[in-house]
């Protein structure tokens, strides 16, 4: 039997990757978060569940796994297997910027009600709930202060991060006590 030369196309989160990289530039464009939501968004609508690199994805259901790290411009694609009540304390990316996308998670975005003239005091307010339905996507700036929930599991949550952020420093935030929990670099 001949063997057959399958043709290699490229998937649906390859395309994104290479959408994300075109537009890129040298990183700083402070649109850059609304593009990568724009083209996450476009993903979202052009993947079915059944694709293979999404099926493994569910399949596997890992809470967290890597789908690409950039070689040229450091960003990193997370993708997550969330189960139900799936969480996270109030925290921010440090001077870095992060894009949800979701089928059904609930981010609470806070604001700060205090001065930032006590040391290591954060007080914390609800400002804004954000409900990510399926192909939903919102981007987190530089400095927004956001929890996590899934409210329904389990759900795949996207994380696209501007960069590694075991490499920055950036803080959690206690509620109750209204402490800066900080969180170094690895
Ligand atoms: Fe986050």
């Amino acid at each position: 039997m001949m063997a057959v030369q399958e043709q290699r196309t490229s998937n649906t989160l390859e395309q994104y990757i290479a959408a994300v990289r075109s537009v890129w530039g040298d990183g700083k464009d402070p649109q850059l978060p609304f593009k990568v939501k724009t083209l996450m968004e476009k993903l979202f609508a052009s993947t079915r569940p059944d694709d293979p690199w999404m099926a493994e994805l569910i399949r596997e259901g890992k809470p967290s796994r890597e789908l690409w790290r950039d070689p040229d411009y450091g960003f990193i694609q997370m993708g997550h297997v969330h189960k139900q009540g799936h969480g996270n304390t109030p925290h921010d990316h440090g001077p870095c910027w992060v894009v949800y996308g979701a089928y059904v998670t609930e981010i609470t975005k806070y604001k700060r009600t205090d001065d930032g003239s006590q040391q290591g005091i954060a007080r914390l307010e609800k400002d804004r709930l954000d409900r990510l339905t399926a192909g939903v996507v919102v981007p987190y700036l530089r400095g927004d202060i956001h929890s996590t929930n899934a409210v329904q599991g389990p759900g795949v949550v996207f994380r696209f991060l501007s960069y590694d952020l075991d490499k920055i420093d950036r803080s959690r935030y206690s509620l109750e006590s209204g402490k800066i929990i900080p969180v170094p670099a690895r």
